[in-house]
């Protein structure tokens, strides 16, 4: 019998490599035809050296994988001492959206990441729903690819750092430097 969303008991925990195709899974069913690009971009991300430090969880309701997140390493250009990363990509699958799994994946990632002592946290995505996390497009840092919609480029400090406070270019991941992703 298939869980019931309105009482999924969810527990959130950091992914392990066992969990590839699931998260393959998770993010194809999560979006339409960007499902190509993105379930892809997940699982070359968990591959890649050069993401680490690395923070992917996962979401699971009766040990089924249902969501996931990654924060990805990024390091500002002449600033090698900056600890930053990037959110990306962020899925739940539609069966379980809009019941707090979304919600919960951003808040435990963000707690954690704040426990290791991370500072920075960028993510590229719909303004109205991150900036409710603390996430702000009034920085100085220019992301690594040209970007339709620059409001959509958003920062965060873990610390209560003021934003202006960093300023650059951020360098990515291997896996997300490409233009597609951005
Ligand atoms: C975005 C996504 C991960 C959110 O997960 P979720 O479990 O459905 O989200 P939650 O239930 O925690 O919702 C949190 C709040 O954000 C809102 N929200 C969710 N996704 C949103 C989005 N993409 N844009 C704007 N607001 C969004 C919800 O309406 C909800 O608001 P409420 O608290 O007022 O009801 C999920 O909807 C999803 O996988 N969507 C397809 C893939 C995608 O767009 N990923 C994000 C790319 S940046």
């Amino acid at each position: 019998m298939q869980p019931d969303r309105n009482t999924a008991a969810v527990v959130i925990r950091e992914a392990r490599a066992s969990d590839a195709e699931a998260i393959r899974a998770v993010h194809l069913d999560a979006f339409d035809e960007e499902g190509a690009t993105v379930a892809p971009l997940a699982l070359a991300l968990l591959a890649d050296a050069s993401a680490q430090p690395m923070l992917a969880l996962v979401a699971e309701v009766d040990g089924e994988v249902v969501g996931n997140v990654i924060f990805s390493a990024a390091h500002m250009q002449g600033a090698d001492q900056l600890s930053a990363c990037i959110l990306a990509p962020l899925a739940v699958v539609r069966r379980f959206q809009g019941i707090g799994i979304g919600r919960k994946l951003i808040e435990t990632g963000l707690k954690i990441l704040r426990e290791r002592g991370v500072a920075w946290v960028f993510v590229l995505g719909d303004p109205r729903h991150y900036t409710r996390y603390g996430f702000s497009a009034e920085h100085q840092v220019r992301a690594p690819y040209a970007l339709e919609y620059p409001e959509a480029w958003m920062l965060m400090s873990l610390h209560g750092d003021a934003l202006d406070s960093v300023r650059g270019q951020l360098e990515c991941a291997q896996a997300l430097r490409h233009a597609e992703h951005w």
